[in-house]
This record gives C-alpha cells, sequence and structure tokens, in this order.
C-alpha cells in the first residue's frame, strides 16, 4: 500500500482518439504527494494542468494508468462510489470561483456539508470558522456577486475545504486575479492549508507563488518532472 495521499502512476489522457483532431495530453503522468505535502504544477497553457487535476479529483477518467487516493486504487470504483469518495477525499478549486449565484457565500460552504450528511448547525459553524480564517466572515450573508474576485475565490476555498477533505486541488486559483490580491488569496490559501496535514497539488502561471509551495513539477510533453 501507497503511503502517498494522492499517487498517480503512468496516467494517460487522449482527446478524440483516432480523429485528426486527436491531442494526446497526459502521456505516461506519473506524482506521489505525501501527507502534508505541497506541490505545485507549473506549465504552459494547453499543456493538460486541467486534464490531470480533473483526473486526479475524480472528476474524469484516465485512458489508462491508476488514480489512488489515500492508497485505495480509485480504477475500479463505480460512479456512485466514485462521487463519493471525491466527495469526502477530494476539495477542487476552479481558476473561476463556480459558486453558485443564487446562495449566499455562507450557504455555498454549508450546502456541501449538508450533501455529505453534515447537520445544519454542524455545518454552519464549520462554515463560519473557516470563512474567519480568510477573513470572509464579514461578508457570509452576501451573494457571490457582491463580492469581489479575492474574496469570491476565498470562500470557494473555504468551499472546498468544507468536508475536511485530504487532498486539496486547485486549478489557477488565482489566475483571474491582479498580482496584488492574486498575493493576498494565496497566502489565504497558504495559511489554510500549511500545518493541518492536507496534501495540495496547485497548478499556476505564477513561479513566485510556485516558489513558495513544498516542490516545483513541471508538466511537459505529456509527463511530470521536478526541473
Ligand atoms: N474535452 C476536451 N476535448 C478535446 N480536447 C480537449 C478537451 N479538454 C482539453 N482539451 C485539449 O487538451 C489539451 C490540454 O488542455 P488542458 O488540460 O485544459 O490544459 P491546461 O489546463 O494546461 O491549459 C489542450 O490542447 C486542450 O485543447
Ligand atoms: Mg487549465
Amino acid at each position: 500500500m501507497s503511503e502517498a495521499v494522492l499517487d498517480l502512476r503512468d496516467v494517460t489522457k487522449t482527446y478524440n482518439a483516432g480523429l485528426p483532431a486527436e491531442v494526446r495530453v497526459l502521456q505516461g503522468a506519473s506524482l506521489s504527494v505525501a501527507r502534508g505535502e505541497v506541490v505545485a504544477l507549473v506549465a504552459p497553457s494547453g499543456a493538460g494542468k486541467s486534464t490531470l487535476l480533473h483526473i486526479a479529483g475524480l472528476l474524469d477518467l484516465p485512458d489508462s494508468g491508476t488514480v489512488r487516493i489515500g492508497g485505495q486504487d480509485m480504477g475500479g470504483l463505480g460512479d456512485r462510489r466514485r462521487t463519493i469518495a471525491r466527495r469526502r477525499d477530494v476539495g477542487f478549486v476552479y481558476q473561476f470561483h463556480h459558486l453558485l449565484p443564487e446562495f449566499s457565500a455562507l450557504e455555498n460552504v454549508v450546502l456541501p456539508q449538508l450533501v455529505n450528511g453534515a447537520s445544519r448547525k454542524q455545518a454552519e459553524q464549520r462554515a463560519r470558522d473557516l470563512m474567519g480564517r480568510v477573513g470572509v466572515a464579514p461578508r457570509a450573508d452576501h451573494r457571490p456577486a457582491a463580492l469581489s474576485g479575492g474574496e469570491q475565490q476565498r470562500v470557494a476555498f473555504c468551499r472546498a475545504l468544507a468536508n475536511g477533505p485530504r487532498l486539496l486541488l486547485a486549478d489557477e486559483p488565482t489566475g483571474n486575479l491582479d498580482p496584488e490580491t492574486s498575493d493576498t488569496v494565496f497566502a489565504a490559501l497558504m495559511d489554510l492549508v500549511q500545518g493541518t496535514g492536507l496534501s495540495a497539488v496547485i497548478a499556476t502561471h505564477n513561479r513566485d507563488l510556485a516558489a513558495r509551495m513544498d516542490r516545483v513539477l513541471h508538466l511537459d510533453q505529456g509527463q511530470l518532472a521536478a526541473r
């Protein structure tokens, strides 16, 4: 059994296989992330960062190769069990927040917990605690559209962590923000993650941010390597 929280072995993914528009995105990507480790994923646009994170986060399936989370092979799971594993083990942050527009910031952090079986009281308490830690508690009752980009993204972090996942995956989480906001939002993310034992893979174009993580991996020609 692997000790790694996330372990990808020889993962391949091709879009439009066999067609003229075939794109071989992942060609034997392997990656192992230890408990508490924060890994930067750096590569140019189109290199396959989102594809890799979606496969690691059980949002998409590889063509071949294995995905293990907490030592468990996710490949053999049916849709239902994969959905449960994703909800329990993985927090996902997108470049654009993807918060539900018709709900308050607080509700956006509460809802995934209710789906996961928490009581409303527990869920609200945890949501307020997480939101307090990244400075968005005063915005709890506002809808996402009333928040700044940096606030929206901080709420999205809280939502990703709401169910206490063991793995956080973030796909260019500061990519939509101006450099100054990007810095403070990234610092908030690190505050939430570091010292909690949570493992994270964070895709970014920003080399300064990448350098602040435990390890930097590059995605090149469909494979991962330290460089
Ligand atoms: N659903 C899809 N169908 C066809 N091609 C796709 C699909 N998703 C991504 N691609 C292609 O795969 C490559 C990698 O995309 P992506 O993983 O989004 O890269 P990145 O996140 O690094 O910008 C790109 O060439 C993209 O156009
Ligand atoms: Mg992408």
